[in-house]
């Protein structure tokens, strides 16, 4: 079989790829080594920047996020007991992000791709890139113990940080950046309202604690734990009463607690893989690069990737010219070091950190009231927050 671009990965990088692919007419197939409903049952990031949402309405797919996602002006960070709101729209000139979560991003993308008619292997096991140092890159796979091989113009690595392209470069055209972080989230799925209408970021002695939501009656709760924890230390009850003491008397009086639909513990990991062009294969997403979910940019880090990926593949169908594709990895690159930067910055200020010592402690508590009491470091968070130009 010959395509001009084979997808790796159906995650939100893979199929919004393919999506704007199609919609320009370029031939694509995507080969996903999971089943649908796997990738569909994933519980991820839930908080667009608008130049995410644009991104998604180029490509066809924000009816439903416009109609069910929530749009949010602001949100709190809670410290020492008290309430402080940053004004994501006052201080950015009007911008705001949109809460909906990635899963439904991922079927609305489905199910766009599946009218399209456009092809998708799931379960397609063993996926082989070879020749990607040549103009013709090849892709081997099996689907129900039969072997498949397809020729292309470009392998697009789309497969996540475990997936098989990043791996595939020689090690010596490679240069991995890495910051593992000495604790996890612990992140609590429920059908219950949330606590507040805006997010809650907590920083308490305790540790970090997060109030997200996928909608007006379902909780996205995330608490700093220890990364020797098992789900199974965690139950319901002592997820709940934990949150209750990080967001103190006040806050924890409206908190409408439930049974868990979902837990589940993540490693924090700042990570960078610089170039992400290898001659014809070109890496985006969770593949080339990592955050800590502190700033949630790591699904829009994926958008941005595959605004520069898309227009470079279309302008190189287009014009026959590569030279947008020669800049997409410096271009990209310049945006995601950016938003490492304010993913490291945000974990650092909020989590407890005790392998910094009692004068760590005391200069984050002295950089959140800095924040609290400054227009200029509100501003340079919000704008991090609501997402730096393309
Ligand atoms: N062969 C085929 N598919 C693979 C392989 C492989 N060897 N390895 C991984 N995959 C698939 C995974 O099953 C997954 O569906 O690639 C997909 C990668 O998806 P994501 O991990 O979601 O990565 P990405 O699409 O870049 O999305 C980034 O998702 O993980 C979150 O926080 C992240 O929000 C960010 C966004
Ligand atoms: C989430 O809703 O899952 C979420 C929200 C904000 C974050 C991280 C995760 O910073």
């Amino acid at each position: 079989m010959r395509v001009q671009v084979a997808i790796i990965g159906s995650g939100p990088s893979g199929l919004l790829l393919g999506q704007l692919l199609q919609l320009a007419g370029i031939d694509n197939i995507i080969l996903e080594q999971r089943s649908r409903d796997y990738v569909l049952g994933r519980i991820r990031a839930g908080v667009l920047e608008e130049g995410a949402v644009e991104l998604l309405d180029r490509a066809k797919v924000g009816g439903r996020l416009h109609r069910e996602g929530l749009i949010h002006t602001g949100f709190d960070i809670s410290f020492a007991g008290a309430r402080h709101r940053i004004d994501l729209a006052g201080l950015t000139g009007g911008k705001k992000v949109v809460i909906y979560g990635q899963t439904e991003i991922t079927r609305d993308m489905m199910d766009a791709r599946e009218a399209s008619g456009a092809r998708t292997v799931y379960e397609a096991l063993d996926v082989e890139i070879m020749d990607f140092d040549s103009s013709q890159p090849r892709v081997r796979y099996r689907k129900d113990s039969v072997e498949h091989e397809i020729t292309c113009d470009f392998i697009a690595g789309c497969d996540g940080f475990h997936g098989v392209c990043r791996e595939s470069v020689p090690k010596n055209a490679i240069t991995n950046y890495e910051k593992v972080y000495p604790f996890g989230w612990i992140g609590l799925l429920s059908e219950t309202p949330p606590v507040s209408e805006e997010l809650i970021y907590v920083s308490h002695e305790r540790g970090f604690g997060l109030c997200s939501m996928r909608s007006p009656t379902r909780s996205r709760t995330y608490l700093q734990c220890s990364l020797s924890d098992s789900v199974e230390q965690w139950s319901d009850d002592k997820f709940w009463d934990e949150l209750k003491v990080r967001l103190g008397p006040e806050t924890a009086a409206n908190l409408i607690t439930g049974p868990s639909i979902e837990k589940s513990i993540a490693p924090l990991r700042s990570f960078v893989a610089e170039p992400m062009r290898f001659g014809t294969l070109l890496l985006a997403g969770d593949a080339s690069h990592i955050v800590p979910p502190t700033g949630a940019k790591g699904l829009n880090l994926a958008a941005s990737d595959i605004h520069y990926l898309s227009t470079a593949l279309i302008d190189y169908y287009n014009s026959g010219k590569s030279t947008e594709l020669d800049q997409y990895s410096e271009r990209a690159l310049k945006r995601i070091w950016k938003a490492e930067r304010f993913s490291w910055w945000m974990t650092t200020l909020l989590h407890r950190l005790p392998e910094n010592g009692e004068i760590g402690a005391r200069l984050q508590n002295a950089e959140l009231e800095y924040l609290f009491t400054s227009r200029a470091a509100q501003t340079s968070l919000a704008e991090n927050y609501v997402g730096l130009p393309y």
